[in-house]
């Protein structure tokens, strides 16, 4: 297969055309406003990306409850307060020929004690001694919150469709809410909502039902999803494989497999064997079994740095999307030249102050990486060179030294 085949559009089960199938898989921003509202920044960035050659671009996770926040800067969509900003959002990140998506999140127990109040989550599980003094123990959900919060992902993409994204995506991966109702390990619940793997998956289910109900048959939506937690006593890829082929049948639109959570953040080939991370392409021999199972369209993100690595995933038929993170937050036309035939690699280096202490608390991996979204919200080019230190410096100005309590992506 050459860049011709990653040049070809897909088309989704709903209808929707996709000019290509390179996709920037969500990151967080933390340019919200002090009202959690999107800004001129948010823009400015989707702006850049949207020149930068993408089939697909889908925001950073955006919260459906201004009670749950999962990092500080989040976007809140509640209701149609911000609908304004959300239009000149979508506006500006809709390229010709980049389709933009919004990713839907509720953070659950992976919500940390300085910006919430309380947690909620399907049990009252807490997390082990690393993780414990950043979460607090979660209060275990009524089953009327739990009905509350469904309600609330469907209006929350009804107020992004009126305001011109043009699809969604569930964030159901990395340990947040809809990964910790099929967890095992977090959901421990004896009532229809917890227990086999049917009743772990109805909260699902009943999210992409009730997002359905509220968008229409027309609309795009997605799921990004964990192959596996990589969690003794987690949701397995056998599992996974299973809800998968389930939210197919009711009509899914796209699929992308990552893996992992905050206490096993394999997402960002942290948690993984290193032969694992040195492949490109952290969860692709997963997607390569369910190929064998499910026709639904199917992206897989995390770990590719060249254009050989993006092209392989399609190449070897088991992935019709590949996404990109980190590669694109330093290097934005990454997919425009991998489509025009360049061969580009990946800047991405592994990040450290020097200072061991220091690397544990700053989460490089993530407020990094921040950095490089703020200088695109300003309408600099990102800086690949960037110093470990200066993007520490950069961090405490912009968001105090709170910024460094719990970061993860
Ligand atoms: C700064 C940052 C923020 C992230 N925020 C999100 C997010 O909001 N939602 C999500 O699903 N993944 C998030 N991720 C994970 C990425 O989407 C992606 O799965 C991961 O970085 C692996 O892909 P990569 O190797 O191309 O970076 C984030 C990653 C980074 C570096």
């Amino acid at each position: 297969m050459t860049a011709s085949l990653l040049a070809a559009p897909l088309t989704l089960p709903c209808g929707q055309r996709i000019e290509n199938r390179i996709l920037k898989s969500a990151m967080s921003e933390g340019l919200g406003s002090a009202e959690h509202g999107p800004t001129a920044a948010h823009a400015r960035l989707y702006a850049r990306w949207a020149r930068g050659g993408l089939g697909l671009s889908i925001t950073g996770n955006i919260m459906i409850d201004g009670r749950a926040l999962g990092e500080p800067g989040n976007v809140v969509v509640q209701d149609a307060q911000h609908l304004d900003a959300l239009k000149d959002w979508a506006t500006a990140g809709r390229g010709s020929g980049t389709r933009l998506w919004a990713q839907l999140n509720h953070p659950g127990k992976q919500a940390p004690r300085f910006l919430n109040k309380e947690t909620v989550a399907p049990s009252a599980v807490g997390f082990g001694p690393q993780l414990s003094s950043a979460f607090a123990v979660p209060r275990a959900l009524e089953e009327a919150e739990i009905l509350e919060i469904i309600a609330r992902f469907g209006r929350t993409a009804a107020v992004l469709r009126e305001a011109g994204f043009d699809g969604v995506q569930i964030h159901g991966a990395h340990g947040y809410l809809v990964s910790q109702f099929l967890s095992p390990h977090h959901n421990r619940r004896e009532d229809s909502w917890g227990g086999s793997l049917e009743n772990r998956a109805r909260f699902v289910h009943e999210v992409y039902a009730e997002i359905r109900r509220q968008v229409g048959p027309d609309f795009p939506i997605g799921i990004k999803i964990n192959s596996a937690d990589f969690q003794k006593g987690g949701f397995t890829e056998q599992e996974s494989a299973e809800v998968i082929a389930g939210l197919a049948q009711e009509g899914i639109d796209l699929v992308e497999v990552s893996g992992g959570t905050y206490e096993a953040p394999a997402m960002t080939g942290r948690a993984m064997k290193e032969s694992t991370r040195a492949r490109e392409g952290y969860f692709l021999s997963f997607v390569k079994g369910l190929r064998q199972s499910v026709t639904v369209p199917l992206a897989v993100t995390g770990g590719f740095r060249t254009a050989e690595g993006l092209e392989a995933a399609l190449a070897e038929g088991a992935a019709d999307m590949v996404g990109l993170a980190r590669t694109i937050a330093v290097q934005p036309d990454f997919a425009a030249q991998v489509l025009a035939g360049q061969r580009p690699v990946s800047a991405i280096r592994r990040l450290s102050t020097g200072v061991k202490a220091l690397d544990a608390v700053a989460f490089l991996d993530v407020t990094w990486f921040e950095a490089q979204l703020a200088r695109m919200g300003e309408g600099k080019e990102p800086l690949p060179e960037l110093s470990e230190w200066r993007s520490l410096g950069h961090t405490l100005w912009s968001q105090g030294v709170q910024a460094f309590r719990m970061r993860r992506a």
